[in-house]
């Protein structure tokens, strides 16, 4: 099979911050990669030069077949992108937002307004299709921002933490819309924060950390690495926790994650819910008493705290901040995005 996506040794430096550190990554034509990562990671900054809005300082990329730096105009024509900041022209209403990217893309204006009216419904904006966007919650927008990354069929999609904000049911109904995407032969690029979702819709996911890949394979290969299923205890005396700590250890070689602050001990284990209830057993003897405890598969943070040894959220040590939503930063994204259409369309 054919990559529609390849990038080979991609670095790029912002200063001292080295925010694409030799990524390598592919991705087959009509399948998805899910790019994986804590904030300040690199998946935004991949994105963007994948999309041809930042020159990469080395490396090499091709989208579709053309080249990122040589080849821009092309790449732009096979793209669609929707940026991790939603850009929506405010004084524009849902509907005149989407035919105006029909528009820009020359199709006929009969063409745009069935388009818009196809993409309101699917995205559960129909009820809103004719209010400005302004007067749209974030969850809105941000759907009428995939809307608009939708409106021309491109081959190859990138989306920046497509569902960040969307509540559970239009997550579930963008989901569905990724797939029906996909199931008629486009390649998507994703990033996200959440293994669910890369679980769910990637065929497969490649785990970025300062720049760089640290891992890659489909969501049970990784999961497996981090050594299967947890058993997670909240200890009710904080005073005990570390008799619980003792009891745990008797159960796994690994080691025990503390959260003092929640009282909460976790520990990988194989041997289901047999082995659940003899912890529950011996921690009852021992005087143990929980508030919760269960069996639960790994989550992101599991799979990062594996690879890394941190947790998700403490990985970004090196100053991120410039790219706050709602700031200058996100505004200024969202403007580019705006524009890679209107180039886009030229
Ligand atoms: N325009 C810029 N100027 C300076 N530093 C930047 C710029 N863009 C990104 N960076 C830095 O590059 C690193 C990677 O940023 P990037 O936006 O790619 O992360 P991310 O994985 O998308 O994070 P998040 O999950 O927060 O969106 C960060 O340290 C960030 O501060
Ligand atoms: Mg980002």
């Amino acid at each position: 099979m054919q990559d529609a996506i390849v990038a080979e040794d991609l670095v790029k430096t912002f200063g001292e911050v080295r925010a694409l550190d030799g990524v390598d990554l592919n991705v087959p034509t009509g399948t998805v990669l899910g790019l994986l990562g804590p904030n300040g990671a690199g998946k935004t900054t991949t994105v963007r030069v994948l999309t041809t809005l930042l020159t990469p300082d080395s490396g090499h990329a091709t989208v579709a077949g053309f080249d990122v730096v040589k080849q821009p105009n092309q790449v732009r024509r096979s793209i669609g992108l929707s940026g991790q900041f939603a850009a929506v022209d405010e004084y524009l209403t849902g509907r005149e937002n989407l035919q105006m990217v029909g528009e820009l893309y020359q199709m006929s204006a009969k063409d745009s307004k069935a388009r818009a009216v196809d993409l309101l419904e699917w995205f559960n904006l129909a009820d809103a299709a004719d209010r400005p966007a302004k007067t749209y919650s974030g969850g809105m927008r941000r759907r009428l921002d995939l809307a608009a990354a939708l409106v021309v069929r491109p081959p190859v999609m990138f989306m920046d933490e497509p569902t960040t904000g969307l509540d559970p049911r239009n997550r579930l109904a963008l989901w569905e819309v990724i797939q029906d995407l996909v199931a008629d032969g486009t390649t998507l690029l994703l990033t996200t924060q959440y293994l669910e979702e890369a679980d769910h819709l990637a065929h497969d996911i490649m785990v970025v950390d300062h720049g760089k890949v640290i891992a890659r394979g489909t969501a049970d290969q990784l999961k497996a690495q981090t050594g299967g299923e947890r058993v997670e205890v909240v200890v009710h005396d904080r005073e005990l926790i570390g008799t619980a700590t003792e009891v745990l250890r008797g159960f796994s070689r690994d080691d025990v994650a503390i959260d003092q602050h929640t009282r909460r001990l976790t520990i990988p284990v194989q041997g289901g819910a047999k082995l659940l209830a003899e912890v529950i057993r011996e921690l009852d003897q021992r005087g143990v008493e929980i508030d919760d405890i269960g069996l639960r598969r790994p989550t992101l943070d599991d799979v990062f705290i594996s690879l890394t040894g941190h947790h998700a959220e403490d990985a970004d040590d090196n100053g991120d901040g410039g790219d706050d939503e709602g700031g200058d930063a996100g505004r200024r994204t969202a403007d580019k995005a705006a524009q890679t259409r209107k180039d886009a369309a030229r």
